[in-house]
């Protein structure tokens, strides 16, 4: 994202910042970005899983439970890319909420 987005951008924090101190404030508000979007389809996937629940038939729940399906990969995706390509040298992934779809499923009861 430009740095023009970034909230410390034009501040004096961010002009005394050397580029690698920049660098990392980046790679740390892009994790805060992403980390949003995952909480964002793990809301997703509770609501859909309660409307599996909730729907009368099984046709219903069948089609239902598709979105669960859609809502889990979203969740896997956004949690990887944050464990797997967010973390930097100076910050271990175990800063992030433990999240697996798996762990996330069992929790809500689904
Ligand atoms: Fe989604």
């Amino acid at each position: 994202m430009p740095d023009e987005l970034n909230p410390l951008f034009g501040t004096t924090w961010w002009d005394k910042m050397n580029e690698a101190e920049k660098g990392e404030v980046r790679r740390n508000l892009e994790a805060w970005r992403f980390s949003q979007f995952m909480h964002g389809e793990q809301g997703a996937l509770i609501c859909t899983a309660k409307i599996v629940q909730t729907v009368p038939d099984i046709d219903s729940k069948f089609y239902a439970a598709t979105q669960v399906i859609d809502e889990a990969r979203h969740v896997e995706v956004y949690s990887r890319y944050l464990h797997e390509k967010s973390s930097s040298s100076t910050r271990s992934t175990t800063t992030w909420p433990a999240c697996s779809t798996t762990s996330f499923v069992t929790v809500a009861g689904t």
